[in-house]
């Protein structure tokens, strides 16, 4: 999976995409008959097909921080680009556009007490407010870093949200044959910081169907809320979260496509948060949309924690919904 790799550890905070963008145009356009970037930098993928227009969405952003304040010891206060959650960042290391790689420090006295973002600051090492300035301006945005590994059927990385995503729909346009529905596949841009990608595409393409793929959190771990979604458990059919009900007819379709194929699935009821979906199905007069999510331990953390079935489980999946919409 050495793409999924690829993807993962090239940087793309939200408006920051280019770089993804880049690499996956480049394995995409062998693989359909057109292929555009719109003003938002949203890739637009089209493999024509004679019946329905269907759209499948993926985000290419990233969770990440920006600079917003250098103080004369060199130290960068931030704040958040998408949701951060505070408590898994400290000493995280931060890789801004440059290469310059920072540590995420708080204040002394916060270390006893649920630290919050103000608290909080980017240490690059250097000696002073000069020095910083020469490495990192406000307004830059830095990414979380970390290594990529595969082991015991996971793989562990940051940015599977939504990389892992592009992965799935890029595999998923190689690897299906002839298609009967007209397939948009669109790599969104701005997912992180309030769905605003999904919007501007999905009004261009003026879908029928559509189906976002991202991923979604699991309630498997130690005492964890309660919550039906498992690692290695198959392709998540969502029912609804924050952004969406997801409609029936696409849900059914997915759970069809799902039984037909032999692919392992479960329904995911998501409490917090949302997805493109939320903002797909509101476009023009509404648009048929659902949702396949990916199950996903410690989401928005630098160490995200992915099962490689469940990835392959998305890809048939959406191969075989493809035509059952
Ligand atoms: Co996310
Ligand atoms: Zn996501």
């Amino acid at each position: 999976m050495k793409l999924l790799e690829k993807l993962t550890m090239t940087d793309g905070v939200s408006g920051n995409e280019g770089a993804v963008r880049e690499i996956i145009i480049n394995e995409i356009k062998k693989y359909c008959d057109d292929v555009s970037v719109d003003a938002m930098g949203s890739i637009i993928a089209h493999k024509k097909g004679k019946g329905r227009k269907v759209m499948f969405a993926a985000h290419t952003d990233e969770i990440g921080v920006v600079a917003t304040f250098i103080d004369e010891n060199g130290f960068i206060r931030f704040s958040n680009v998408g949701g951060i959650y505070v408590k898994e960042i400290l000493y995280s290391k931060v890789r801004f556009s440059n290469g310059i790689t920072g540590v995420i420090g708080a204040e002394e006295d916060e270390f006893n007490k649920k630290p919050s973002l103000d608290k909080m600051y980017i240490d690059i090492g250097a000696a002073n407010r000069a020095e910083a300035e020469k490495c990192v301006s406000v307004g830059d945005m830095a990414a979380f870093a970390g290594d990529y590994r595969e082991q015991n059927g996971v793989v562990i990385s940051k940015a599977l949200d939504d990389r892992a995503g592009c992965y799935i729909l890029i595999e998923a346009m190689k690897r299906l044959k002839k298609n009967k529905n007209d397939l948009y596949f669109v790599f969104t841009c701005q997912e992180e910081v309030g769905l605003r990608g999904a919007k501007t595409a999905a009004y261009a393409v003026n879908p029928e169907y559509a189906v976002a793929v991202d991923v979604t959190d699991t309630g498997d771990t130690p005492e964890a809320p309660k919550m039906a979604v498992r690692l290695h458990h198959g392709a998540a059919i969502k029912v609804m979260d924050r952004s969406v009900l997801c409609h029936i007819d696409v849900r059914e379709a997915l759970l069809s496509a799902a039984k037909k194929a032999k692919i392992p699935c479960q329904l995911e009821v998501l409490n917090i948060g949302g997805t493109d979906a939320g903002a797909i199905h509101l476009t023009r007069t509404g648009v048929k949309t659902g949702a396949v999510s990916l199950p996903l331990r410690y989401m928005h953390s630098p160490s995200e924690v992915a099962s490689i079935n469940d990835i392959n489980a998305c890809i048939e999946l959406i191969i075989a919904a493809a035509d059952e919409l």
